[in-house]
C-alpha cells in the first residue's frame, strides 16, 4: 500500500543538507548559541527577504513570544480590547490575555476562514487597540480592506499586527505579509514553510526605537547588562537555530512554488472526481488574483470528516484537523467570551476542516492516491 505522510520534512532537509550541516558546524566553531551572530545576520537577511525596505525583524523563541514581544509594545492595559479571529491557533489570543489586555473573538469568512472587515468593524469599541490579522494556512487576510475599514470607521488608532505565523511568503495585491500592518510576527515551528530545527520566531517593525523595545524586553528588559528597565522575558532567538534558518531561506521561494503547485495539481484531480454536497477545497488566489496563497496547510471541508480521516488512515495518508475548537470554545479563554456571543462560521470549521498532504517533494502519483481514497471514501458511503 503507498503511504502518504501529512507531512515529510525530511525532503527538505535533504535538499539544503550539505549547507544545513555547514550552518551547525559553523555555530560549533564559533559557540555564539544565544542571538549572537547567526540571530543577527538572520534578522537582516529575513527582513531583506520580504523586498519592502524599512522593515526590520527581531528574532525570538518561538512565534508565541513574537507575538507576546508585538503586543508588550503597545503597552496595553486591562481593559484594553484586541481583536482577533475566532479561528486559530491558541497564541493567537493567548498572548493578548497574557499581557494583560482582552482578546475580542470575532467571526471569519465562511470560505478564507480569515477575518472580514465587516466583523472587525462589528467589534469595535472606545477600548479597541489593536487587530490581530491571522495569515490562516498561508493565505493573507485582507489586511488592505480591513485598513480601510478601520479608517472609514475614523479607527486609523486601532494598529494591526499580522500573525503570519502560517504566511510568511504570501502575499496581498502583490505585496508581501508582514509589511501589511503595523506590526507583524512570524514562527519558524518546523512544520512552518520557513522552518527551524526547533523553536524560533520573528517580529518585524519599522521604527529604530521598536526594535530597541523589542530587543529589551525580549532580555529580561536589560537596557544595559544586568540593568532592567522594563519586565521583559527570556524570548531569544537560538543561535544555531537562526543558523539552521539562514541556510534554508534560499530555498523558501522554491518551497512556496512547490506548494503551489501541489494546490493546483489537487484542484485539478479533485475537479475530475465526484464529491459530495458540502464538499469543498481551500479558498484560492482569488478570482482577480489578489492572494498568492502558499498554502502551508491544504485544508479542504469535508462532510463527515471525522470518519474520512479514519479511512484515509486506513489507506495509510496523514490528515490533521486544524483546529478541533475555535478559540472561544477553549476552556482557558472562557472568561472572554461574552454570554450569547457565536461564530458560526468558525463553529463549522471545527466539524469539518480537514488538512491533507501538501508538504514539497509529495509526488503527483501520491497527490493521485489522496484524491482517489477521498473520492472512494464517498462513493462507498
Ligand atoms: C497562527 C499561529 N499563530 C501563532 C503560532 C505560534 O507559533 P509558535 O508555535 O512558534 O509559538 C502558530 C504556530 O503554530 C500559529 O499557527
Amino acid at each position: 500500500m503507498m503511504t502518504v505522510p501529512l507531512l515529510d520534512m525530511k525532503l527538505l532537509h535533504l535538499r539544503r543538507k550539505t549547507e544545513i550541516e555547514q550552518a551547525v558546524a559553523r555555530c560549533l566553531e564559533h559557540q555564539q548559541f544565544i542571538l549572537g551572530p547567526e540571530a543577527a545576520a538572520l534578522e537582516e537577511e529575513l527582513a531583506a527577504w520580504l523586498e519592502v525596505p524599512g522593515w526590520r525583524g527581531v528574532g525570538t523563541s518561538s512565534g508565541t513570544a513574537a507575538l507576546m514581544l508585538a503586543l508588550r509594545l503597545l503597552e496595553l492595559k486591562g481593559d484594553d480590547e484586541v481583536i482577533v479571529p475566532a479561528y486559530s491557533f491558541m497564541s493567537t489570543a493567548s498572548t493578548v490575555a497574557l499581557v494583560g489586555a482582552r482578546p475580542v473573538f470575532v467571526d471569519v469568512d465562511s470560505a478564507s476562514l480569515n477575518l472580514t472587515p465587516e466583523a472587525v468593524v462589528e467589534a469595535l469599541t472606545p477600548q479597541t487597540r489593536a487587530v490581530i490579522a491571522v495569515h490562516l494556512f498561508g493565505r493573507a487576510a485582507d489586511v488592505v480592506a480591513i485598513r480601510s475599514a478601520l479608517e472609514a470607521a475614523g479607527r486609523s488608532d486601532v494598529r494591526i499586527i499580522e500573525d503570519a505565523a502560517q504566511g510568511l511568503g504570501a502575499r496581498l495585491d502583490g505585496q508581501p505579509v508582514c509589511t501589511l500592518g503595523d506590526i507583524a510576527c512570524v514562527s519558524f515551528f518546523p512544520a512552518k514553510n520557513l522552518g527551524a530545527y526547533g523553536d524560533g520566531g520573528m517580529v518585524f517593525v519599522r521604527s529604530e526605537a521598536e526594535v530597541q523595545q523589542l530587543r529589551m524586553v525580549r532580555q529580561h528588559g536589560f537596557a544595559a547588562k544586568y540593568n532592567s528597565v522594563v519586565l521583559g522575558y527570556n524570548a531569544r532567538l537560538d543561535g544555531m537555530q537562526a543558523a539552521i534558518l539562514r541556510a534554508k531561506l534560499p530555498d523558501l521561494h522554491a518551497v512556496e512554488e512547490e506548494r503551489r503547485a501541489n494546490a493546483a495539481r489537487y484542484r485539478a484531480r479533485f475537479a475530475a472526481s465526484s464529491l459530495p454536497d458540502g464538499f469543498a477545497l481551500p479558498a484560492d488566489d482569488g478570482a482577480d488574483g489578489r492572494f498568492y496563497h502558499v498554502y502551508n496547510q491544504f485544508v479542504v471541508r469535508a462532510p463527515r470528516r471525522d470518519e474520512l480521516a479514519a479511512y484515509l488512515d486506513k489507506r495509510g495518508i496523514g490528515s490533521a484537523v486544524y483546529y478541533p475548537k475555535t478559540l472561544a470554545q477553549q476552556p482557558s479563554l472562557a472568561a472572554f467570551v461574552p454570554h450569547g456571543s457565536s461564530f458560526p462560521h468558525a463553529d463549522a470549521a471545527t466539524r469539518d476542516s480537514l488538512a491533507l498532504p501538501i508538504f514539497p517533494g509529495l509526488t503527483a502519483a501520491q497527490q493521485a492516491y489522496v484524491v482517489e481514497a477521498v473520492a472512494d471514501f464517498y462513493s462507498e458511503g
